[in-house]
């Protein structure tokens, strides 16, 4: 099938060399030059395991020009919905990536499906996209379709999880919107939800809020424990067993962070609050996580005095196996270590570049020239963590690197 992808950023990159993969002819169309070129020259602008392998096995072309798209019978929205300052959700680019959808549409042959990828509130398809497109002058249902099928995958094994989704949701205006993007996943192995636009919308907020609040949830519980004295991850363990549970994201620590729980959780709690609804365990789900950084930085400062002390971090990313640091909790523990005056040295595998670019004038050196500074921070759980030798150290454990329990001073955040 002809494929077009606005955006080619995580989302969009990973969809459109994946269904390049598939056989299908994929254009993807940015407004950042920078990252087509780079497309074009089979240069990955984000790291993501496997995806410089599969840009240059695949034949996909990228453009700044929105006319590439006229001869696709699928058009995806994948651009950014990021969180204004406030936390309002900016719906910006989605109209925007729309309006400029409607410009081509005017001249478009044929029947083709437009299909919002993005993380978008609740109505957004019905109420924004769809307006914006039928101002080119042809109707949903009759020239084109229109569906909302929400994005599942993680950073860091998103090929993987594109490929092999836990469930495909397809949200459809009408039977035709849907049936064309079954033609797409008709074969992935996963179960298959055909419902409207607007809850597919909220199937994603919902399943994030749900994560985020399993997080917040277990730290919660860490704080209590730590303070008893009783082993958090042990804690988890017993817990994992019920499958009404299940053993995954218990693991307590300093918080969840990056592109999506943090924003969608906001999106749904700013979408709830102008219903008149106060979303009260969603609130705190996010309180929670505010506040559970810094408490790596109150541990810290039982042991060293804040002031003039190089404080080494190790790990920048919101995750290991990515290079995005996109609400990372390394950025708050970072702004409280300067606040009080300390010197940052940092390391991260992947990180660095994208982390400098918010934090120019900390320093950025060796994981080996981190383990000389006055006391570690363990912020990202890279597997390389665990090879370090810690002995003689001060070290204060946001996500529970075992190895480093080896160190001379030894404090978890909340075991
Ligand atoms: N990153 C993730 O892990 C993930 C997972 C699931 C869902 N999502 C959702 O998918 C969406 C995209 O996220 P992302 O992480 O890929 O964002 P991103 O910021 O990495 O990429 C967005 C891309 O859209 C481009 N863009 C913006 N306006 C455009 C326009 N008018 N026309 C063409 N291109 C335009 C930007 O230049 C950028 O390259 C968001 O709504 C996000 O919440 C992200």
């Amino acid at each position: 099938m002809r494929i077009s992808v606005i955006g080619s950023g995580y989302v969009g990159l990973i969809t459109g060399v994946c269904l390049a993969k598939l056989g299908n002819k994929v254009t993807l169309v940015d407004i950042d030059k920078e990252k087509v070129e780079a497309v074009n020259n089979r240069i990955s602008p984000i790291c993501e395991e496997g995806l410089r392998e599969i840009l240059r096995e695949v034949s996909i072309e990228a453009s700044t020009e929105y006319q590439r798209i006229m001869g696709s019978e699928l058009i995806f929205i994948c651009v950014g919905t990021p969180s204004n300052e406030d936390g309002a959700i900016s719906l910006e680019y989605v109209a925007k990536a729309a309006e400029q959808i409607a410009e081509t549409l005017k001249r478009k042959e044929g029947y083709c499906v437009i299909c919002v990828k993005s993380t978008v509130t609740p109505g957004t398809t019905e109420e924004l996209v769809i307006p914006v497109l039928e101002k080119s002058g042809r109707r949903v249902g009759i020239d084109f379709g229109v569906c909302m099928s929400p994005e599942f995958l993680r950073e860091g094994k998103a090929i993987r999880d594109f490929m092999n989704p836990a469930r495909v949701i397809i949200g459809e205006y009408d039977k035709s919107s849907g049936d064309k993007l079954l033609d797409v996943y008709r074969d992935f192995p996963a179960p298959f939800l055909r419902t409207n636009l607007r809850t597919a919308e909220i199937i994603k907020l919902a399943s994030n809020a749900f994560l985020a609040t399993k997080i917040s949830f277990m730290n919660e519980i860490g704080n209590i424990c730590k303070q008893l004295g009783i082993d958090t991850y042990e804690v988890a363990k017993g817990m994992g067993f019920d499958d009404r549970i299940g053993s995954k994201f218990l693991n307590a620590g300093i918080g969840f962070g990056g592109s999506c729980l943090p924003k969608d959780l906001k999106m749904l709690i700013g979408r709830a609050r102008e219903i008149g609804y106060e979303p009260a365990v969603l609130e705190e789900v996010l309180k929670l996580n505010e506040a559970q950084a810094l408490k790596l930085v109150e541990a810290l400062k039982k042991h060293v005095p804040l002031k003039n002390s190089v404080i080494g971090l190790l790990g920048l990313a919101f995750k290991p196996g990515t290079d995005d640091v996109r609400s990372s909790s390394a950025i708050k523990i970072v702004e409280a270590l300067l606040q009080e005056g300390a010197l940052v040295k940092a390391y991260d595998p992947l990180a660095v570049k994208n982390f400098s670019k918010l934090f120019p004038r900390i320093e950025y050196v060796t994981k080996e020239e981190v383990l000389n500074s006055d006391a570690i921070l363990i912020v990202t759980e890279w597997e390389e963590f665990n090879n370090l030798d810690y002995r003689g150290k001060i070290v204060i454990d946001g996500r529970r690197v075992l190895k480093a329990k080896e160190a001379r001073i030894y404090e978890g955040v909340c075991w």
